[in-house]
This record gives C-alpha cells, sequence and structure tokens, in this order.
C-alpha cells in the first residue's frame, strides 16, 4: 500500500470502469463495504454529525455516491427536498437512484462524471457527503482546488462530512497502521483477500493524513473542524460553514 507515487496511479476512466462492475459491493446498507474498517459506525457518525450542525437539510449533495448508501443513512433522521448525486460510475448512480426512490418522494439528480466539472449550484448544499471518495484526488494542487471548490457549495451553516481512507504523516506510524488494516483484512478473507485489497489501494488510491485534511478544511474557509472517528487507515470526519 503506497501513499505518494501518483504517475502510475489508475485514471478516472480506469477507476470508473472498475467501479461500474462492483456495484453490488457498495449496495448493503445493513454491513457496509467489507474493505472498511468501522463502515457502519463511520456511516453513522457522518450522518448524525451532518444533522445535528446543520438542523434544516433542504439540499443533499452525495459526491462518489456509489451505490447510495450514506444517503439512504441520511434519509433515516431527515427530510431533504432534493438530493443531488455524483459519481463517475452510471450503473452506480442508477442503482443508488432505484435505492433511494424507494424512501424518497423528492428530486432527485444524477449526475455522472467527475465531480469537480459538475454544474454544481454554489451556497447551496445543506450537507454534501464525500465518503471513500477523496482519496482518489492525487497531488496538494489537486486536493486545494476540490475542497475549495466543495466549501464553496456549501450553503452558509451547512457541513462537509467526510469518510475514508487515510494515511498518517510519519512513515513508521503509516507502516503500523497498515499492518492494523492487514490484520483486519485478515480476518475478512485471509491473506489473499489482503493482499488483493493492499494491490487495488496501491494501484488506485492517494489517501492523505486526515490531519491534513482537516488544516485544508480550514484554509479553504470552514470555520470548525471535527474528527468523529480515527481507527487505524480509516478515519470519519467534517466540516462547517460559517452561517450567514
Ligand atoms: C469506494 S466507492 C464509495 C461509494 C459510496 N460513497 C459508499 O461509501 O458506499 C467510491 C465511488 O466514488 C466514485 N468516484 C471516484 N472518483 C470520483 C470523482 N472524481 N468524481 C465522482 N465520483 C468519483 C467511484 O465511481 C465510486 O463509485
Amino acid at each position: 500500500m503506497q501513499a505518494d507515487a501518483y504517475d502510475n496511479k489508475s485514471s478516472l476512466e480506469e477507476i470508473r470502469v472498475r467501479f461500474d462492475q462492483d456495484v453490488e459491493r457498495f449496495s448493503n446498507l445493513n454491513t457496509g463495504q467489507a474493505a472498511t474498517m468501522d463502515a457502519l459506525l463511520t456511516m453513522e457518525l457522518i450522518t448524525k454529525a451532518a444533522v445535528a450542525s446543520t438542523p434544516e437539510v433542504n439540499h443533499l449533495l452525495d459526491i462518489g455516491c456509489g451505490a447510495g448508501n450514506n444517503t439512504m443513512k441520511l434519509l433515516e433522521l431527515c427530510s431533504p427536498k432534493t438530493i443531488t448525486l455524483v459519481d463517475l460510475s452510471l450503473p452506480m448512480l442508477q442503482r443508488a437512484k432505484e435505492r433511494i426512490r424507494a424512501n424518497f418522494g423528492g428530486a432527485i439528480r444524477l449526475l455522472q462524471g467527475d465531480f469537480r466539472t459538475q454544474p454544481l449550484e454554489h451556497n447551496h448544499y445543506d450537507v454534501i457527503l464525500a465518503a471513500a471518495v477523496l482519496h482518489h484526488l492525487r497531488d496538494d494542487q489537486d486536493w486545494q482546488q476540490a475542497l475549495g471548490m466543495i466549501f464553496s457549495l456549501n450553503s452558509p451553516g451547512g457541513g462537509f462530512w467526510i469518510s475514508d481512507l487515510v494515511s498518517q504523516e510519519h512513515p513508521p506510524v503509516q507502516a503500523l497502521m497498515e499492518q492494523r488494516y492487514g490484520a483486519y483484512l485478515g480476518t475478512q478473507g485471509g491473506a489473499a483477500y489482503r493482499d488483493k485489497v493492499f494491490a487495488y489501494i496501491s494501484r488506485e488510491d492517494s489517501p492523505r493524513p486526515v490531519t491534513f485534511q482537516l488544516d485544508l478544511l480550514r484554509r479553504v474557509g470552514y470555520s470548525q473542524v471535527e474528527l468523529l472517528h480515527k481507527n487505524a487507515c480509516f478515519a470519519a470526519f467534517g466540516a462547517i460553514k460559517a452561517g450567514s
């Protein structure tokens, strides 16, 4: 598992193709995604924190929504008027819409493509969710632009809530956390499963430390940041935009 080289990482198109074939794995609200440590807890924490910190949720944006698990979890807690789902993968978007439609009668807007290039309204979204997607961002400029753009989309008083694969600042601590994550994967599917997950992380992902991300969230303009949970290579955290 390597977090710092970008040249050989998957392109957006390669990531899309992989996720097009992986819809089933992201469609279980009762287990979450098996390769993620504490998947259910982090889903619960980001959605509860979102609703606790922004009592009126009219417009929801789910970035890299996959098959819609996090939006479905949020719908257990509040009733937005509109839901905007963005994903590279059309099969993911279609599954998300189908699942969300069963519990939600309002407007669902689907946008297929890179979230950074979509026609999204500024100062509009009361809650923005990004679960297991930001780790596909690459260099510092990429991260700064993406988080700055997300800040511009949040309504005043709105929040941005993230759960993701993260790395560490200090390589020996990174090695320790990888070891713990590897042990967890071993309990899920043995050594072969662990090696398979580590291989696709190394090919596809470029996670950043939660400390880096919290600093950046403040730098792009969020007035408050919150760390909700961290376990080995996974964290749940968020940020709130000052009200008007
Ligand atoms: C690991 S899945 C997580 C799905 C969902 N958020 C969840 O937690 O169940 C990551 C999703 O992000 C999407 N994705 C990755 N990079 C993206 C980007 N730049 N713009 C939009 N979607 C992206 C992928 O297509 C995939 O469906």
